[in-house]
């Protein structure tokens, strides 16, 4: 995700804005910028890369003045380069503007905005911001701001300077994070709270809808309609660490809780406004689909585990068949491809090299390539023939959590875009299942409200080596994940069962008390699943039961229970792996692991 900077007062801005933006460091981008008032011009500098290509390419300006911004970006729109870093400028260089989040209407904007003579120099969205600024200002930077916001649709954390108002910054917020830190005739404005804790721990946070007039010796902070608001000084108690994990203990705890956010982001601007989807980044014309004789996704580790969500869900929207193979798999069994084949691969990183090698094996066979991927200019990216990003922002933690349940809204939103260039699936069948996709956030936010009802099994669960997760169908795919989960962090043997299978063997290992989850989500399934609890409670298991809300029957059977929020059973994969995120988070803390950094693994595995 990106970072904002932004100082005004009587230091030199450049070094505060360097130092400020170093701490957001760890949040991942891929070029940064800065603009500062020189005396009586705007100067800006920006770069592709790390914050230190930045201050070579600072090195010999002069960098001279009090007020100043200054970004690091995590690209979205438009690849890594110097032209799509942030600081964007309006056509004159008089107003300067820095963005996080957003802008879903930008194109139409842009277009407009061109209609209008406007000349524009990036492929971002938030150059529209600049220019849009340009149009509406009448002498009050302010009001140009408020009219801009009015104007635009999406998520934005955005902070505007123009050389025609020296003494004042404007900033905006919504959906996305701002906090303007108080000094002692200065002020600060940041993205995140580590880039303040260096020069006050004093905060104003800026609510949603929200606008602030920031100089050298006030904050004056309004609300939607012009309104001044009372704001009350927040005063900021973490230390740096803890502020980068915005107070949570761990990064993959974080990016547990961020995944509403991560959801809802990833399905912005992609369902139009009649409840049809709309992926402009497939290439694919309704010929080549209807052509299509099979599905091929490959990927690693969780990413192959949403590939698994994936072909139930492609051959129940399409009735297409589905193969989902592990990359290093595929890349040497001589995979039937051609034309008619189209392979998916997913890659949270885009850097992974078994399923670099399986994108390639693929090209050179002549299958059309979608990637599904997390990280803007990744390698995957460049190479695949079309991407569709998840806009999960940077996952730090090792344990891949909000990639995961992102990479299922991509392939939900896949299938459903097929379908309907193929004509497989009734509009008003999409329609259903976009309606319930822009439930899943809220939705995903009531587990992670419940996480406490875990307790109990967690804390025998952490006393265990061995452990067994059991499902039927998607179910079975995501204990799969809830597995991994729960090996890499915790370090306990964790083996996933397609339920139906276990008594070929495996109900050899089940003995008194070891536990078992038993994910039970798929209404379909839910006498065999109960003869397949049945059979591992008969043996004295200790059940963990993951069911939907409405099933009154599975938790007569266990000894726990978790119930998600009801959806449509095709759908509850992104709800039910969250419970089982969260129990091998809790599980690896109590076994004092690193959560973040588990033993002998990457995040991302760049070797064969
Ligand atoms: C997930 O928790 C693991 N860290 C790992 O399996 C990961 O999913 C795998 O290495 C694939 O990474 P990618 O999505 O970046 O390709």
């Amino acid at each position: 995700m990106c970072g904002i900077v932004g100082y005004i007062g009587g230091q030199q801005a450049y070094p505060i804005l360097i130092e400020g933006l170093s701490k957001l460091e760890y949040r991942g981008y891929d070029s940064a910028g800065v603009a500062l008032l020189c005396e009586d011009h705007l100067e800006m500098v920006k770069s592709v890369g790390r914050l230190r290509a930045l201050e070579e390419k600072v090195g010999a300006t002069d960098l001279v003045g009090t007020i100043g911004i200054g970004h690091t970006r995590w690209a979205t729109h438009g690849r890594p380069c110097d032209e799509n870093a942030h600081p964007h400028s309006d056509c004159t260089n008089e107003f300067v503007v820095i963005h996080n989040g957003i802008i879903e209407n930008y194109q139409s904007l842009r277009e407009w905005l061109q209609s209008e003579g406007h000349t524009f120099r990036s492929e971002t969205d938030t150059e529209v911001l600049a220019h849009l600024i340009e149009h509406f200002y009448e002498g009050d930077l302010k009001e140009a701001v408020r009219l801009v916001i009015d104007k635009v649709k999406g998520s934005y954390g955005m902070v505007a300077m123009s050389r025609y108002e020296p003494d004042r910054l404007i900033c905006a917020r919504k959906d996305s994070p701002l906090v303007i830190g108080l000094g002692e005739g200065e002020n600060f404005i940041a993205s995140d709270i580590p880039a303040l804790l260096k020069y006050t721990r004093q905060t104003f946070i800026l609510n949603d809808g929200e606008l602030a007039d920031v100089t050298r010796d006030s904050v004056i902070i309004e609300n939607g309609n012009g309104v001044p608001i009372d704001k009350e000084i927040i005063h900021i108690e973490w230390d740096v660490l803890a502020a980068e994990k915005d107070g949570y203990e761990h990064f993959m705890l974080k990016e547990i809780h961020e995944q509403p956010k991560a959801i809802r982001d990833t399905l912005r601007s992609r369902i139009t406004a009649d409840g049809l989807v709309n992926l402009d980044e497939v290439k694919l014309t309704a010929e080549q689909t209807k052509n299509l004789l099979k599905v091929v996704m490959v990927a690693c580790g969780t990413a192959y585990h949403a590939g698994l969500v994936g072909k139930y869900v492609f051959e129940k929207l399409l009735r297409l068949p589905v193969e989902v193979d592990v990359a290093s798999e595929f890349r040497y069994r001589d995979p039937l491809l051609g034309e008619d084949t189209l392979v998916v691969v997913i890659s949270q990183s885009g850097e992974t090299a078994d399923t670099l090698a399986a994108l390639r094996l693929a090209k050179e066979k002549g299958s059309p390539v979608v990637a599904v991927t997390n990280v803007v200019g990744s390698t995957v990216s460049r190479e695949a023939d079309q991407v569709i990003y998840t806009w999960a922002g940077p996952e730090i933690a090792v344990a891949s959590t909000k990639a995961y349940t992102t990479q299922l809204i991509v392939l939900y939103l896949l299938a459903l875009h097929l379908g309907q260039l193929m004509e497989a699936i009734p509009n008003e069948e999409v329609v259903l299942l976009t309606q319930e996709l822009t439930q899943l956030p809220s939705h995903v936010d009531q587990i992670l409200r419940q996480a406490n009802e875990l307790t109990e099994f967690t804390s025998r669960l952490s006393q265990w080596e061995d452990t067994f997760f059991i499902g039927r169908g998607l179910d079975y795919a995501v204990a799969l994940e809830g597995s991994l989960k729960l090996k890499e962090i915790s370090y306990i043997h964790a083996e996933a069962y397609a339920a139906g299978e276990l008594k070929h063997g495996t109900l050899a290992l089940i003995t008194e008390n070891i536990p078992v989850i038993a994910l039970a989500t798929q209404p379909q399934l839910y006498e065999k699943m109960w003869s397949n609890i049945k059979e591992v409670k008969a043996r004295d298991a200790y059940v963990l039961a993951i069911v939907m809300e409405g099933d009154r029957e599975t938790g007569k059977e266990v000894d726990a229970v978790i119930t998600i929020p009801a959806t449509i059973p095709l759908l509850s994969p992104v709800l039910s792996v969250i419970p089982l995120q969260l129990l091998s988070y809790y599980a690896a803390v109590q076994r004092g692991c690193d959560v973040d950094k588990p033993r002998n693994l990457a995040k991302s595995v760049t070797v064969e």
